[in-house]
């Protein structure tokens, strides 16, 4: 079918001719030696955004955030996170590869858990038989929980108790600024509560490659030695950072469009029955359980209607909605899915 409307996932979109002309005109040198004029800036400007004292520019989320662990944990470590968490599920096995670090689990609503939780999980660090708890992280917005929102008084309540207790506090912002559009927390404040954040620009922003890793001066240079190791410095890379600049400037300010998509989605599926329990959308992201109950055959009826779209298990289906999914394609799939019988 030549009109594809692509909705696996928010990684999908292309720049712009926009934040490509940015790209060709970029200034360049040679991060390795931070003389990249161009990634010194996108790191400045996303470092103050978020009122921390530096930032990394690094190749993707997978690699902001296993930097992080690796950074705040030694091996033999443990670190809190959801069961959801993207760190723990879609990262290879990375929090052990990399940094030998173990994990505690924490079920949680759709992947977001209080500061009690984080109490109940934190390991008494005078029995040798435990593993010392190092690092609590959270993802905001929650993928696997259908793009929820963490409630700012929960991330400062468990701020408080990491700090209590010596404790790291990261968080995997990959669509950190879907959260922060739709509740109106500014990013300076929810910049207060971490001792890490990875935010990235090649999801609904529209950048081809990049996330950024924020921190304190003297994490951001440990993380750049780690970074090196895992081969992660890069040399020209402002031909990169400079669709970065612009994904912060331009893009960040657009993603609610996304999230009136889905919602709208969301009510028509319900609607027309086709939906048969649904995660509430939050965001960009909606997952659904179809009636009936089983995912894989949807998968291909809407594949062959020319909606492309993930299995989240066997009983539920994830759309995306990004910045690519014109006006035209939005509302012939509203038509598509009404043609839709299973
Ligand atoms: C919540 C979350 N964190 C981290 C990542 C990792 O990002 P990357 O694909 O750039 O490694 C993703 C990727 O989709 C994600 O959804």
């Amino acid at each position: 079918m030549a009109n594809i409307i692509d909705l696996r996932s928010d990684t999908v979109t292309k720049p712009s001719e926009a934040m490509k002309e940015r790209m060709f005109t970029a200034e360049l040198g040679d991060d390795v030696f931070q003389e990249d004029p161009t990634v010194n800036e996108l790191q400045q400007l996303a470092a103050d955004l978020f009122g921390m004292e530096a930032a990394l520019f690094c190749s993707s989320g997978t690699q902001t955030n296993q930097i992080a662990i690796g950074v705040h944990c030694n091996p033999g470590d443990e670190l809190i996170c959801s069961n959801m968490a993207h760190i723990y599920v879609y990262e290879g096995g990375g929090i052990a590869l990399n940094s030998g670090v173990s994990v505690r689990l924490v079920p949680g609503d759709r992947g977001r858990f209080t500061a009690d939780d984080v109490l109940n999980n934190i390991n008494n660090k005078h029995d040798i038989h435990l593993p010392l708890t190092r690092l609590v992280c959270i993802e905001d917005t929650m993928n696997k929980g259908g793009g929820a929102i963490w409630d700012i008084r929960d991330i400062s309540k468990i701020s408080n108790a990491c700090k209590q207790n010596g404790l790291a506090f990261h968080c995997d912002g990959a669509r950190l600024f879907n959260a922060l559009i739709e509740s109106g927390v500014s990013a300076k404040e929810y910049g207060s509560y971490f001792d890490s954040i990875s935010i990235c620009l090649s999801k609904g922003l529209g950048a081809p490659v990049g996330s950024l890793l924020l921190g304190s001066k003297a994490f951001i240079e440990r993380a750049r030695r780690r970074r090196k190791s895992l081969g992660g410095g890069m040399r020209q890379a402002g031909m990169l950072a400079a669709a970065g600049i612009y994904a912060l400037q331009v893009e960040r300010l657009r993603l609610s469009e996304d999230h009136q998509r889905a919602k709208e989605i969301e009510q028509l599926l319900l609607h027309l029955k086709h939906a048969q329990e649904v995660m509430p959308v939050e965001t960009n992201i909606f997952i659904w359980k179809p009636k009936g109950g089983k995912s894989l055959p949807l998968v291909e009826i809407l594949k062959a209607n020319g909606i492309l779209c993930f299995p989240f298990g066997n009983e539920w289906i994830r759309f995306v909605f990004h910045r690519d999914i014109t006006n035209e394609q939005f509302q012939d799939l509203k038509k598509r899915l009404e043609a839709i019988t299973f």
